[in-house]
C-alpha cells in the first residue's frame, strides 16, 4: 500500500525523501513523488509513474530540489488509475499537466488509505468553487482541509481535525502549509504513520526502516490524533484540537535488518532467518525450561474459562491459522474455527466472554484484520494479537499481545513472519494442552524438546537448495501447479500454493487431497506439476494414492515427505526430504523447501521477487 515519507531539518530534503521511499518500495505501489519548500513558495512538486528510480532520475537524485521541508509518497493506485496526475502529493489549488512543478497553493498533502465519502466531498466543494484536476479521493481531502482552513480562518490543527470529523474511511495524512514553513502536519485513523526526531530534525513515516538511518526515536500517532512536526520537535492534538502526550519509543530493530546483507533479494535473506526469527520467538516464550505466557497477560484461569477458540487473519497469516487449527484440536481439544478476516468482519457469528479471538498480522496495520478484532471485541470475545509489529494498531487495540520476533520483514512474500507466527502458534496450542490437562508432563516436556530443535533442523534444510534451485528451473514455464494435502499437510499446501503464484505468477492451487475427485481432477493434463505433501503417517497413503490418481491422468509428481519415507521416491517423479520432528510441528520445516521453489522459480522466470507486481506488503485498505 502507498508509503509516506516527510522530512524537515537543517539538510537538503529531497535526498532523504528519496532515500526514505526507496525503504518502502517494499509495500508496494507504482507511482511516486515529492512536495519540497524552499522558503516562503509552498512547494515544487515532483512525480513520475513506474519506479521510483523515474523519480530520482527527474530530480537529479533529489539534488535538484532545494529545500529543508518536504513530503514524499509511493502511491498504490485505489482511485484513479497509475499516471503521473494522479500520483501525490496533491495540492489544494490548480494544476495543470502532470501536476509536476511550482505550485502556489495554500497547501500541500500525501495520504494512505481510502476516503469512503469523497464523491460527496467533492460535490460539496464543486459547489464552493474549487476544482478538480486528479481522480484521487487525496485531492478531495487536501481541498477539504483547505476549506476549512480559508472559510474559518483557523490554523492547520484546526482546519485538520474539523476535515477528520467529515471524512470517512481511512488515512494517514502529512500536508503542508504555505504559511507554516519548516512545519508539517500530520493525522492518522487506521493507516499507519510513525513519527520520528533527532537533534534538529524529525521524519515522518509509514514504517520504520524509512528513518532508522536517522533516528531510533519514534512516536506511534494514535487513531484520530493530529501531529504538528517541526525540526526536533513533535507536538500531539486530539479531536478537539487539545494538545495530548505520547510517549516515545526506542526502536531496538539492528539498521542492518533493513537491508539486503549480500543476499541476492530480502526474500532469500529472510528465508535464512527463519532459524533466528523461530529461536527468538521461542525462546521469548520459553522461560527456564516451561512456556511462560505472563507477557502477553493471559492467565491460566483464562486459558481454562475457554469454550472456543476463533483464529482470523488474512493471506499467509491466515495459513499459520489454518496449521494451528489442527495443532489446537489434537493438543488442547478446544475448538477451533480459522476465518478470513475480510469474512469475519461482515458476519454475525456468535461470540461470548469464553471465546478466545486470535487475530494474526505481521505488520498489526492489516485492514480487515484490525477491522475483524474490533468486531469480535464488540461482541464480547477475549482477544489476543500475534503480531510482529511492535506499537501496530492491532497489537494496540488487542486485549492482549504476543509478539513475534521475526524482526523487519520487508519481502511482499512472507516467510520468516509466517514462522514466527507458526511457533508462536505451536508453544501456545502446547501451553493451552497443559493448562488444560489434555497433556501429561511428559508429553509437554517431549513437545518443548521437540520444538527447540525447529530451528536447528530449518537450518540443515538450507544448507541443501540446489537440488530445488534445478528443479524449480525445470518447472518455471508450468501453466499450473497444484499442492494437496490432508489435514496439517492441506494447511502446509495452502502456503506452499500462495508462495509459487505471488512472485512466479503460475496458476497454483491447493487442494484437500480427498477434493480432487470432486472437480479439481478434471485439470489434470500430461505434465501438469501435482506437489504432494506427505508428512502425517495417518493420511499418507490415501494423499499417495490421490497423487496415484493424478499420475494415472499424466501428471508430473512431487512429493515433500520427512526422511525415512523413502517408498514414495517409487512412486513420484521429484521427492524433497525434511528432517523428522513431532508431527504436530512440521509445517515450520515442510514450508521452507516450498518457499525455496516459490522463490527459485521466480527467479529463473526473471521476476521482481520482492516487489511482486499488483501486491503490497501492507494491506491498509479493504
Ligand atoms: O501483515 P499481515 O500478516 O496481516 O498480512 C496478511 C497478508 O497480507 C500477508 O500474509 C500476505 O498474504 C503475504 N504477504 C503473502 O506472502
Amino acid at each position: 500500500m502507498c508509503g509516506i515519507v516527510g522530512y524537515t531539518g537543517k539538510d537538503q530534503a529531497a535526498p532523504i525523501l528519496l532515500d526514505g521511499l526507496q525503504k518502502l518500495e517494499y509495500r508496494g505501489y507504482d507511482s511516486a513523488g515529492l512536495a519540497v519548500r524552499d522558503g516562503k513558495a509552498l512547494a515544487e512538486v515532483v512525480k513520475a509513474t513506474g519506479k521510483l528510480y523515474h523519480l530520482a532520475d527527474k530530480t537529479d537524485q533529489g539534488r535538484a530540489l532545494k529545500g529543508n521541508c518536504g513530503i514524499g509518497h509511493t502511491r498504490w493506485a485505489t482511485h484513479g488509475d497509475p499516471s503521473t496526475v494522479n500520483a501525490h502529493p496533491h495540492v489544494s489549488g490548480n494544476c495543470t499537466g502532470s501536476g509536476s512543478g511550482k505550485v502556489e497553493s495554500d497547501v500541500a498533502g500525501v495520504h494512505n488509505g481510502i476516503i469512503e465519502n469523497f464523491a460527496e466531498l467533492k460535490e460539496k466543494l464543486l459547489r464552493h468553487g474549487y476544482a478538480f484536476y486528479s481522480d484521487t479521493d487525496t485531492e478531495v481531502v487536501v481541498k477539504l482541509v483547505d476549506y476549512y482552513y480559508k472559510k474559518y480562518k483557523i490554523g492547520p490543527v484546526d482546519a485538520i481535525t474539523r476535515t477528520m470529523v467529515r471524512v470517512r474511511g481511512s488515512y494517514a495524512l502529512a500536508l503542508m502549509f504555505k504559511d507554516y514553513p519548516d512545519e508539517i502536519f500530520a493525522a492518522r485513523k487506521d493507516s499507519p504513520l510513525i513519527i520520528g526526531t533527532a537533534e534538529d530534525a524529525s521524519f515522518l513515516a509509514s514504517d520504520v526502516p524509512a528513518i532508522l538511518k536517522y533516528t531510533r526515536s519514534v512516536y506511534y500517532i494514535d487513531n484520530l490524533q493530529v501531529a504538528r512536526v517541526s525540526p526536533g520537535q513533535v507536538k500531539f492534538y486530539d479531536l478537539n484540537g487539545d494538545e495530548v502526550t505520547l510517549n516515545q519509543t526506542e526502536i531496538t530493530w539492528d539498521a542492518a535488518a533493513a537491508e539486503k546483507g549480500g543476499f541476492e533479494h530480502f526474500m532469500l535473506k529472510e528465508i535464512h532467518e527463519q532459524p533466528a526469527a523461530v529461536r527468538d520467538t521461542l525462546n521469548s516464550l520459553v522461560k527456564n525450561g516451561k512456556i511462560d505466557l505472563a507477557e502477553t497477560g493471559l492467565t491460566d484461569d483464562m486459558i481454562r474459562s475457554l469454550t472456543q477458540i476463533d483464529i482470523v487473519a488474512c493471506g499467509s497469516a491466515w495459513h499459520v491459522g489454518m496449521a494451528a487449527q489442527y495443532v489446537i484440536e489434537e493438543l488442547a481439544q478446544l475448538p477451533v474455527r480459522v476465518e478470513l478476516a475480510s469474512e469475519f468482519r461482515y458476519r454475525n457469528l456468535p461470540l461470548s466472554e469464553s471465546t478466545l479471538v486470535i487475530v494474526i498480522s505481521q505488520s498489526g496495520e492489516t485492514a480487515d484484520s484490525l477491522a475483524a478484532l474490533r468486531v469480535a471485541r464488540e461482541r464480547g470475545a477475549k482477544t489476543l494479537a500475534v503480531v510482529n509489529v511492535i506499537g501496530s494498531t492491532i497489537a494496540r487495540e488487542a486485549d492482549h499481545v504476543l509478539y513475534t520476533l521475526a524482526g523487519p520483514e520487508i519481502a511482499v512474500a512472507t516467510t520468516k513472519a509466517y514462522s514466527a507466527q507458526l511457533i508462536a502458534m505451536d508453544l501456545l496450542a502446547v501451553q493451552m494442552a497443559f493448562v488444560r490437562g489434555t497433556v501429561s508432563a511428559d508429553a509437554y516436556a517431549h513437545d518443548l524438546e521437540e520444538l527447540s530443535l525447529i530451528p536447528e533442523k530449518i537450518r540443515r534444510i538450507l544448507e541443501d537448495k540446489e537440488r530445488l534451485q534445478w528443479f524449480a528451473s525445470k518447472i518455471a514455464n508450468a501453466h499450473d501447479i497444484f499442492f494437496i494435502g490432508r489435514g496439517l499437510d492441506y494447511a502446509i499446501s495452502l502456503e506452499g500454493s500462495l508462495k509459487m503464484k505471488e512472485i512466479s505468477y503460475i496458476h497454483s492451487e491447493a487442494y484437500a487431497a480427498g477434493e480432487l475427485k470432486h472437480g479439481t481432477i478434471s485439470l489434470i493434463e500430461n505434465n501438469t506439476l501435482v506437489i504432494g505433501v506427505l508428512t502425517q503417517s495417518r493420511l499418507y497413503e490415501k494423499t499417495v494414492s490421490n497423487m496415484m490418481e493424478c499420475k494415472s491422468r499424466g501428471a508430473y509428481l512431487m512429493g515433500l515427505t520427512t526422511n525415512g519415507n523413502f517408498s514414495v521416491e517409487d512412486s513420484v517423479n521429484f521427492t524433497v526430504y525434511i528432517p523428522k520432528t513431532d508431527e504436530h510441528f512440521v509445517a515450520s520445516l515442510a514450508v521452507v523447501p516450498l518457499q525455496l521453489l516459490g522463490y527459485y522459480t521466480s527467479v529463473s522466470r526473471g521476476l521482481d521477487v520482492d516487489k511482486p507486481r499488483n501486491l503490497a506488503k501492507s494491506v491498509t485498505v479493504e
